[in-house]
């Protein structure tokens, strides 16, 4: 479904951001991507998005190189993004084509399963922060995407309204078997909401480790595994950054290795 043989992405300052990235989601796959700022997890969303193209490699999608953003393919953004000056009707249906009838009833779907089927009226500057991502989110789906794109969707908002978004997306991964790719920073977020968990090193972003998730979905949290799995993780990401800091500055291995021997 979604593929990147050997992508490599450096900006026109020269820049590499991302090298020999490859990496494979298959249908109704969830994989994660965790890693420091900075190391290019929205980079590589963006290639898979289309919103940016690799300097060498390839991106497909269902097969075929991706050369724009394709409707098949939802993103949402960390902050919802919606246009202040549309109804959140408008900002659902903004792209959508087709009859006026067929995209308002796309609208209506996709607003119906975020819960917010009586706000279609409503302007975003009339929302909470949890609603306008949950509207972000309609739009994402409206147009009935097989895979999606997440960029630290959640991060913006309090406990209680993450961890309702998140119940939210296992309940449509449920329903729908819709393969996602989603960036954080949150560990536990990655474990709640991936089987599979990429974990990535800066300078350059690469991928150095994958971990797989084997736990039921619900209540994750309170598996007898949630613990050791995050501590795994978090280990595996503070030796992401040790390594990228001794690519830096050499002498930077030797250093922490003696702090923590001291
Ligand atoms: N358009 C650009 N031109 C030059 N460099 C860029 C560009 N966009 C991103 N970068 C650089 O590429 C690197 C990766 O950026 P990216 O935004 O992908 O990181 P990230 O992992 O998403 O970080 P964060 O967790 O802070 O969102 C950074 O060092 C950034 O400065
Ligand atoms: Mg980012």
């Amino acid at each position: 479904m979604l593929q990147f043989e050997s992508v490599s992405k450096t900006y026109r300052n020269g820049f590499t951001a991302l090298e020999a990235i490859s990496l494979r989601i298959d249908p109704g796959e969830r994989v994660a991507i965790v890693g420091s700022s900075g190391c290019g997890k929205s980079t590589l969303l963006r290639l898979a998005a289309g919103l940016t193209f690799p300097s060498s490699g390839r991106v497909l999608v269902y097969g075929k190189p991706v050369i724009r953003p394709e409707p098949r393919v939802g993103f949402l953004f960390q902050e919802p993004r919606l246009m202040p000056w549309l109804s959140v009707d408008d900002n659902v249906a903004f792209g959508l084509r087709g009859p006026a009838r067929q995209r308002r009833d796309l609208v209506r779907s996709a607003l119906l399963r975020v819960g917010l089927s009586n706000c279609g009226d409503y302007y975003p500057k009339q929302l909470s922060g949890g609603m306008a991502q949950r509207v972000a989110i309609a739009r994402a789906l409206a147009s009935a995407p097989r895979l999606i794109l997440l960029d630290e969707p959640f991060s913006a908002l309090d406990a209680i309204r993450r961890a309702e978004l998140q119940d939210h997306f296992l309940q449509l991964w449920e329903s729908d078997q819709l393969s996602t790719l989603i960036v954080t920073h949150d560990v536990e977020e990655a474990i709640v909401l991936a089987d599979r968990i990429l974990v990535m090193q800066p300078h350059p972003g690469r991928i150095i480790e994958e971990l797989l998730v084997d736990l039921p979905l619900d209540d994750r949290r309170e598996s007898p595994a949630f613990e050791g799995l995050k501590k795994r993780l978090i280990h595996s990401l503070r030796q992401a950054d040790h390594r990228s800091a001794s690519a830096i500055h050499p002498s930077a291995a030797t250093l922490s290795a003696s702090a923590l021997q001291g």
